[in-house]
């Protein structure tokens, strides 16, 4: 694997695992005992998007992995994309500069164009509404090492599921495990009926919800998402949508004991800061976890070259 463009590059459970191995043995590790295996190596993280965790996490990473960087945030803005140069020029450019590039932008399809010119590896940090392949991983470490195992659990994905490419690129994985899994959506928000029908094909526990009062008490898993704002044509379905899903301290109260709340983060108003303090309440951690496996990430596709 060169590229990391999709998820569904993880065909199976054995890379998955590997990766799962390498990111929880740095989670365990003195940081002055990290390996370096990108010594030597310039790691360009282009991001024409908004990005905090991924953009920060990635290059606390390559930088704890003994690698260069160089960066652009807001690429559209500050780079000669902003002059109208391609993205398949810009490309094509930094191949002369660096060993890998990371990519942040908002058009689906995005890391694709990106890695067809491109020599040097192509990591997709998100490509507007379609996929974000690395947080997918680390979402899966964090359910599997908070729950040992996916096989059984109930998994209460909420929010938006039409646009969140967080999710998208979690069905996919979560797919290869029997969980039970619940779309939590307004009807407009819905899981992409692509999705639905792959989800549909491979799992018979696949239940369409457009309220979570009923399975709040049954969820292992609660994964809250934003509703992406910046994907809306119109700001008037927005504003109707906007608070569907608002877990507060009374949603908490539902929810069963040995839960886990996730979240990819920023949230807006999907999660109250009271819920913050509760044991159940996993995000920062899920975020923290980003670092080591991007980490055990930037060292698999070190490897293969
Ligand atoms: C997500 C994204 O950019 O898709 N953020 C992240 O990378 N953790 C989720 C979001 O923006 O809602």
């Amino acid at each position: 694997m060169k590229n990391i463009v999709s998820i569904k590059q993880f065909q199976d459970t054995e890379l998955l695992e590997e990766l799962f191995a390498q990111a929880a043995a740095l989670k365990a590790m003195d940081p002055a005992d990290y390996p370096k295996p990108l010594a030597n190596k310039v790691i360009a993280t282009l991001f024409y998007e908004p990005s905090t965790r991924t953009r920060m996490s990635f290059e606390a990473a390559i930088t704890r992995m003994g690698g260069g960087l160089v960066s652009t945030e807001n690429a559209g803005q500050f780079s000669s994309a902003a002059k109208g140069e391609t993205l398949q020029d810009t490309i094509r450019t930094l191949n002369g500069y660096v060993d890998g590039i990371v990519l942040r932008h908002p058009m689906l399809g995005a890391a694709q164009i990106a890695a067809d010119y491109s020599d040097v590896p192509i990591v997709n940090a998100g490509d507007g509404a379609g996929e974000h392949p690395t947080q997918a991983l680390l979402d899966l470490f964090t359910i599997k090492e908070a729950k040992g195992q996916l096989d059984g659990l109930k998994i209460g994905l909420v929010g938006d599921l039409l646009n969140g490419r967080t999710i998208h690129s979690l069905i996919h994985l979560l797919k290869m495990y029997k969980a039970d899994i619940y779309c939590i959506a307004p009807d407009e928000l819905q899981l992409p009926k692509s999705y639905q029908q792959e989800l549909a094909a491979s799992h018979d526990k696949f239940h369409l919800l457009s309220s979570w009062d009923e399975v709040l008490p049954e969820l292992d898993v609660l994964y809250i998402t934003r509703i992406q704002k910046e994907r809306f044509e119109d700001l008037k379905t927005y504003n109707r949508v906007k608070d569907s899903f608002v877990f507060d301290g009374e949603a908490l109260k539902k929810l069963n004991k040995k839960a886990i709340i996730m979240h990819p983060l920023p949230r807006v108003n999907e999660i109250t800061p009271e819920v913050d303090n509760d044991r159940r309440a996993l995000y920062f951690e899920q975020a923290r976890n980003g670092l080591f496996v991007r980490m055990a990430l930037v060292a698999y596709l070190c490897n293969q070259e």
